[in-house]
């Protein structure tokens, strides 16, 4: 495997759904130990895109190599972890421990049938990482919405994967919650050399975290630093929209915006939506 390859590298893709576009004509590229934010307004195709980025959505043109390999090629499944929009959403008739939970992270073709004694190391690093040794007994079901989202997390680094994928984790999270979370994923990129790509609303919290923000509706629209992310008015502009106040701003509109909302949310619409 070549060292010096990127991790990560979608070019121009166009990814299709129901005979749709999508996503069309979008570039990234990763190196090892990134930490890149992805934001934009719902439906805007955040999801469509880390799906082809991890090959569970075919790519109608272009292409995703990672580390030089196509995703879910037997040379990458291993170091490739997935937390979907949805993965704190466990079905609560499904009674597992935070452990069993994690557990199940740890295994893959190879040790599905074979558990080792390493993995049962993975898998109280993980439990310990993420904080949850005390309720690690615990049924997931009896957890708070934060503790849930970092033991779906601690399943991901169970896998040892090293490229982490995730899609909005930080929904029905408090504020605390949310910055231990960002914390302990900011944490896995400088000591272990994680790489990570996630998805979020909120766009405050990822203006402080990620190293790299990426703006995508329908293609990647902007990709720097978080300082040079536009503003408002540049945002609004990339997506051709005009300002519906005309320039006067009303005053409910304001009462509206100041409890917790990004300001992003009042012209973008939507870019913030946390339940
Ligand atoms: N299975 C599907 N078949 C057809 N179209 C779909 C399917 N899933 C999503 N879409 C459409 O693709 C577009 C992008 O959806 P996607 O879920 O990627 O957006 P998103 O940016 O992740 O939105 P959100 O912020 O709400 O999670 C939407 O217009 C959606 O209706
Ligand atoms: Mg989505």
């Amino acid at each position: 495997m070549a060292d010096d390859l990127p991790l990560l590298v979608v070019d121009n893709i166009t990814v299709h759904r129901g005979g749709v576009p999508i996503i069309e004509n979008a570039s990234l590229t990763m190196e090892a130990g990134e930490f890149v934010g992805i934001v934009g307004p719902n439906g805007g195709g955040k999801s469509t895109f880390v799906q082809a980025i991890l090959g569970v959505l075919k790519c109608h043109a272009g292409s995703v190599r990672l580390k030089g390999h196509a995703p879910m090629s037997d040379e990458v499944i291993g170091s490739v972890a997935w937390v979907s929009q949805a993965a704190a959403n466990l079905p609560k008739s499904v009674r597992l421990t935070v452990r069993e939970l994690v557990t199940l992270g740890a295994m893959n073709k190879r040790t599905w049938f074979k558990p080792r004694l390493s993995q049962s190391d993975a898998i109280d690093e993980a439990i310990e990482m993420v904080g949850l040794r005390d309720v690690a007994n615990r049924d997931v079901n009896q957890l708070s919405g934060g503790q849930r989202q970092r033991a779906v997390i601690a399943r991901a680094l169970a896998s040892k994967a090293d490229f982490l994928v995730l899609d909005e984790p930080l929904v029905g999270l408090d504020r605390a919650s949310r910055n231990t979370l960002l914390k302990l994923l900011d944490g896995f990129c400088h000591e272990q050399n994680k790489t990570i790509l996630m998805v979020s609303h909120d766009i405050t919290a990822m203006r402080q975290t990620a190293h790299r923000l990426i703006y995508l509706e329908d293609t990647v629209r902007f990709d720097g630093p978080p300082p040079l992310f536009p503003s408002l008015e540049e945002l609004a502009s990339l997506r051709g929209i005009e300002d519906v106040h005309g320039g006067h701003h009303h005053d409910h509109n304001e009462a509206e915006c100041t409890h917790d909302h990004s300001p992003l949310a009042i012209t973008v619409g939507q870019l913030k939506e946390d339940e």
